[in-house]
């Protein structure tokens, strides 16, 4: 056995919940880490320095924290005052109580970022911007049906007459940016910066790219799309684009360092120069237009002569120059590249590739072909009756990109600064190709895995796949709700109640703690919470989402409380605390007698429900006092007073009681959502309790075991009735396969998460083309109940960030197995249990839990583990026989 699983290890170093900051916005960071290996951590060592080799050497220049008594894997900053434009090296040694240790993590690093003192570059972009914001085509090639802008490529050449011993860059756009340093592209992002509110807030990327600079002359490149900031998003047709600005800008700072100390720096200012290129246009719901015979070959060497290039403008974005802040997640990367697994003729004459899976992305094409030759690819979930692509619920996108051959040789394309949502591309010939091959790839914001779980049955597994490839497809940049029609933005309550699924497949702290600032940026003077953020600044039409929606408003305050359970992050508590006070003000003053019917503005309710409507009043005060909870557990989790909000949640409670419960013990209005509300958030006083579980079991009974909840009541379907009904019928819930059901869609061929039950039935064919998306994560929610109860893997509300893990484990035969590894951030959890084929009532059961670590068990009846229901343990691996108890 290697040392290392003997003794005590870090892993998994982070700082400010990110494996690489490309910098920070405030120089404290908070650096953690995970364990592995044998034994209880309770010292640690952290070592800083500027050099990697230093920190190999255990030789801590800005920081050696001494051996630390201490049982926490996270630390603020402790070191030297770290300053601006330093990258840092950093290690962690852990030892248990005897004093062993398997020695330093592997180092991490980070990279502190500028201020924004530090910024002498100037924002830089193409002249000739009309004052309605939108640039007269140059060249009647650019005019398009969309008003989109041809991409703008960016040049500055510099000479070197030394090697330099370390170069940073710092970069970010109004708009998307490429960018290259002497022909090589820099970084491997797509579509950064990224997506805020850039009247406020744009991001920034650094990258040290001293391998890239040549002693001599340098060229650096950069290609500039439109992206959220002036291209289309949204569905808002009277305001197509330009929803923050008219035209992308660009901002780069290089920090050149010599060997004496000196530094040079090169900046975005009067000295770049620009031009129009083969992107004739790149936009989200457009697609591009990419013409090869515009090349600018060579552009990116020293060798290019700069002919008919103009200067650029140097200028201040209106309406004011957003704040730089450095990149708080993970950037949009490619993640998967998928092959066809089908290709066939249309009826109306296009080659259509079926890729077997949706997902959000583009296809990269290879082709030979003469020049001009026009090659049209079009994008779309499903196949229509005919077997031609179903693009009508992509509502006004129009999700084509469009590629000219160049001619004389193999060609390669995937767009810049677009990207569909799609599982067949439908590619139209101009004229006969040779060599085509056409793949498709995936993008998301590159959050790290943390789970993978496989089970016995099938379905459940398809299931979780589609689960996983709705959340990869919608993690783009922002939470989105769709990727493919007019429409995909950050709709909060489709984030919320799919929040504690996503953390399970995915580590959503950094991406999380990125788009809070964007639910933060958007909430109004008053206190209002948007329903989807980044909100569009620009909203002359009041076509755009309103703010203020029950469970969509109130959705930050829920995502905060569940990132804190699954990562023990104080720090997001407190950055909200203040913002949430305000929201819950807003709330109490509009509603002073507790019924939640004022001021609750789109008032969505259960949306897309199947089934009669949950009362709406009913909702939004459920939701209120799941608010009022939260906000008790939030401050004491702050060592504040909670007292105010306890009052107010028992307060809301008897006013749910009077208001809501009718003599009979039902409730108003008698739907499954209303009950599941009711028993999930335990409102109900304990006497109520069981009559309301018989309520909702009689509803199942005459839905004839189906659900029939929208997106609010979906989450609690499955926790609700194991815990309330039988583990037996949750499983009976997640298996049922006719309408409406996950099965459901699975049998019509879904690979991800359906936006609505019907969204395609043998009967009526696809539902209303005005909203029917087939990639819409909020029904994947179930997702939380298959790791949490299926595999046994929940988080303990008294012990936050999985220092206990709370297991129950469902074991069923229809099941078969599950095989469940979460990587918490206090390491790798592992629960696998198979029931015994030859004897039902036996099931093996092994549980792994790292380094620190303990489980409080539950078995649920009749299973018993050695006579025990009830037992702890310890970390380390548990194997243990679980059987059936039986009176003696
Ligand atoms: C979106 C949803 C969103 C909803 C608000 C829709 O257009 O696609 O996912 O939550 O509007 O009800």
């Amino acid at each position: 056995m290697s040392r290392e699983c003997i003794y005590l290890q870090a892993q998994n170093l982070k700082c400010e919940s990110l494996r690489l900051p490309r910098g920070l916005n405030q120089l404290s960071p908070v650096l953690s880490w995970g364990l592995k290996g044998k034994g209880r951590m309770c010292s640690w060592q952290i070592i800083a320095s500027e050099s990697k080799d230093n920190v190999y050497q255990g030789s801590g220049t800005v920081w050696d924290s001494g051996v630390i008594k201490d049982v926490c894997c996270s630390v603020t900053w402790r070191g030297e005052q770290l300053l601006r434009d330093q990258r840092i090296w950093w290690a962690v040694q852990v030892w248990d109580e005897e004093g062993q240790s398997a020695g330093r993590s592997e180092p991490a690093q980070f990279f502190t970022g500028l201020d924004e003192d530090d910024w002498q570059a100037q924002w830089v972009a193409r002249y000739f911007v009309l004052p309605s914001g939108r640039e007269i085509p140059q060249d009647n090639h650019y005019d398009n049906r969309f008003q989109a802008r041809p991409a703008d490529y960016l040049r500055r050449q510099f000479i070197l007459n030394a090697v330099p011993v370390r170069a940073f860059v710092y970069v970010s756009a109004l708009g998307l940016y490429e960018l290259y340093l002497n022909g090589i592209r820099v970084g491997d992002e797509v579509m950064a910066p990224g997506w805020t509110d850039y009247h406020r807030r744009v991001e920034y990327q650094s990258y040290d790219v001293t391998d890239l600079i040549a002693s001599s002359k340098n060229i650096i490149g950069a290609v500039l799309g439109e992206g959220w900031y002036s291209g289309r998003v949204g569905h808002n047709q009277r305001r197509a684009g330009n929803h923050y600005g008219g035209r992308p800008g660009l901002m780069f700072q290089l920090h050149i360092e010599y060997a004496d100390g000196r530094v040079e720096k090169i900046v975005s200012d009067d000295q770049w120069s620009t031009k129009q290129g083969p992107i004739c246009y790149s936009d989200f719901l457009a697609g591009e237009m990419y013409d090869a015979r515009l090349e600018l070959v060579d552009w990116l060497t020293s060798e290019y002569a700069e002919d008919n290039w103009q200067p650029v403008e140097v200028y201040s974005p209106e309406p004011n120059a957003p704040l730089l802040d450095a990149s708080r997640a993970d950037g949009v990367k490619e993640v998967a590249r998928l092959e066809a697994t089908s290709v066939e003729k249309s009826p109306s004459g296009e080659f259509i590739y079926n890729f077997g899976q949706n997902l959000a992305g583009y296809v990269e094409l290879k082709v030979s072909a003469p020049r001009g030759t026009e090659i049209r690819i079009r994008h779309a979930e499903r196949l229509d009756e005919k077997g031609d692509l179903y693009t009508e619920n992509l509502r006004y996108a129009v999700s084509e990109d469009i590629y000219i051959c160049k001619g004389g040789g193999v060609e390669y394309f995937k767009p810049h600064f677009t990207f569909h949502g799609f599982q067949y591309a439908g590619i139209g010939l101009s004229e006969a190709v040779s060599d085509l091959s056409v793949s498709a790839i995936a993008i998301q914001s590159d959050l790290p895995v943390s789970g993978k779980i496989n089970t016995g049955n099938a379905m459940v597994n398809q299931l979780l796949s589609n689960i996983f490839w709705s959340q990869r497809g919608n993690f783009l940049s922002v939470p989105t709700d769709c990727p493919q029609r007019d429409e995909r933005y950050g709709w909060s309550a489709d984030a919320q109640v799919f929040w504690r699924t996503a953390g399970y497949f995915m580590d959503t702290s950094a991406f999380l703690k990125k788009w809070m600032e964007d639910l933060i940026d958007g909430q109004s003077e008053e206190g209002i919470f948007p329903d989807v953020a980044p909100t569009k600044p620009l909203n002359p039409y009041r076509l755009t989402p309103q703010p203020g929606a029950p469970a969509w408003g109130d959705a930050p305050i829920i995502l905060a409380w569940h990132h804190y359970l699954r990562y023990a992050d104080v720090g997001m508590l407190e950055r909200c605390w203040q913002p949430f006070i305000k929201w819950m003000k807003v709330i109490e003053s509009k509603n002073p007698n507790g019924i939640r019917v004022n001021d609750v503005h789109n008032n969505y309710g259960d949306w897309l429900a199947v089934g009669d409507e949950t009362n709406r009043g009913l909702i939004n005060t459920a939701y209120w006092v799941y608010l009022a909870d939260i906000m008790t557990s939030i401050a004491k989790a702050l060592n504040k007073d909670s007292s105010s909000w306890s009052a107010l949640s028992k307060k809301l409670r008897n006013v749910f009681l009077e208001q809501f419960v009718l003599e009979d013990g039902s409730l108003s209005g008698d739907t499954q959502t209303a009950y599941l509300l009711a028993l999930d958030f335990k409102i109900l006083p304990q006497n109520h309790v069981p009559t309301a579980a018989e309520h909702l079991a009689r509803l199942f009974k005459s839905s004839n075991g189906h659900l029939q909840t929208g997106f609010l009541g979906v989450r609690h379907l499955a926790p609700v009735i194991s815990d309330y009904l039988s583990p037996t019928q949750a499983i009976d819930l997640l298996l049922k396969d006719t309408y409406p059901s996950w099965g459901f869609s699975i049998k019509q061929g879904a690979t991800t998460i359906w936006e609505r039950w019907d969204g395609w039935t043998p009967e009526q064919g696809f539902q209303s083309k005005v909203m029917n998306s087939f990639n819409h994560y909020a029904y994947g929610a179930i997702g939380e109940w298959v790791w949490a109860r299926l595999a046994g893997i929940d988080w303990d509300e008294a012990a936050p960030g999985y220092s206990n893990v709370k297991m129950s484990p469902i074991f069923d035969e229809r099941i078969g197995f599950v095989e469940a590894e979460y990587e918490a951030c206090t390491g790798l959890i592992k629960s696998y249990w198979e029931m015994n084929k030859n004897n039902p009532e036996e099931v093996s059961w092994v549980v792994e839990l790292p380094p620190n670590v303990s489980a409080s068990i539950t078995l649920s009846d009749p299973w018993r583990f050695q006579e025990e229901k009830d037992f702890v343990l310890t970390s380390g691996t548990h194997s243990m026989n679980i059987k059936i108890y039986k009176e003696k």
